[in-house]
């Protein structure tokens, strides 16, 4: 499981996470809802390492990865699917998702799952990254992150700009790889509709602090709006 503990984040002399705890369970999905600038993307960097942070300790499977290079982090089993997708868009498909093999042993392959999630990247493969739709990109964005076989699935608003279509499939994965693969999620949200849709346990983010967190079924409703619309 990854527990994150009372984590600091400062740019320069603003800060931007103080003492944030958030955790995730396998078999679950824990959503981070907030509006635009609380710091939810800033945690998430945090957690894949690509922000130092000044204090507090990032737990996954026991161990504290805060002082590991974002490339151990996802040897450790941690995959990350940023905002904005960054997809390559003059590689393939195929070369995007290779990407993801960098830090695998020699001769990995691109699992098979994979393409048995997202079937419309088999067909897309020698297709480069920027001429697929938005809503294909982010698949090939998740598809990347899954192609090196993480346990942990962090994914940054991969609704934003998204039609509504692709927005269930991409609901209909998430469901299915952490109630039937036992994957942990973490799922970043601007919108308490889908999220509410999706999560065990959620964590509203007001200016860099999580004002309300825990089990679903324990939240009220009304509350967690309360803190989205201030
Ligand atoms: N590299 C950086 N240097 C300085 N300030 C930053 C940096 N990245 C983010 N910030 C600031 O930190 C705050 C939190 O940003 P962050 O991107 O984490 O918010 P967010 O909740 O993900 O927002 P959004 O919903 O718009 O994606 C914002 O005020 C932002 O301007
Ligand atoms: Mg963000």
């Amino acid at each position: 499981m990854l527990r994150v503990e009372g984590i600091d984040l400062s740019y320069g002399a603003s800060r931007c996470l103080r003492g944030v705890s958030i955790e995730a369970n396998p078999g679950q999905v824990t959503c981070v809802l907030g509006r635009n600038g609380v710091g939810k993307s800033s945690l998430m960097r945090a957690i894949v390492g690509l922000e130092r942070i000044q204090g507090g300790r990032i737990l996954w499977e026991g161990r504290d990865v805060a002082g590991l290079a974002p490339a151990d982090r996802a040897r450790a089993g941690i995959g990350y699917v940023p905002q904005g997708r960054e997809i390559f868009p003059f590689l393939t498909v195929q070369e995007n998702l290779e990407t993801a093999l960098a830090a695998a042993p020699r001769g990995s392959k691109v699992p098979e799952e994979v393409f048995a999630l997202f079937p419309i990247l088999r067909q897309f493969l020698r297709r480069r990254g920027g001429d697929l739709s938005g809503g294909q990109q982010q698949q090939l964005a998740i598809a990347r992150a899954l192609t090196a076989r993480p346990r942990l699935l962090i994914l940054d608003e991969p609704t934003e700009g998204i039609q509504p279509s692709v927005i269930k499939d991409i609901a209909r994965v998430i469901r299915l790889l952490a109630r039937e693969k036992n994957f942990a999620v973490v799922l970043v949200e601007q919108y308490y509709e889908f999220a509410r849709e999706l999560a065990d346990r959620i964590a509203v983010m007001v200016r860099g602090e999580v004002a309300l967190g825990g089990a679903m079924a324990e939240l009220e409703d009304e509350a967690v709006r309360r803190l989205l619309t201030v």
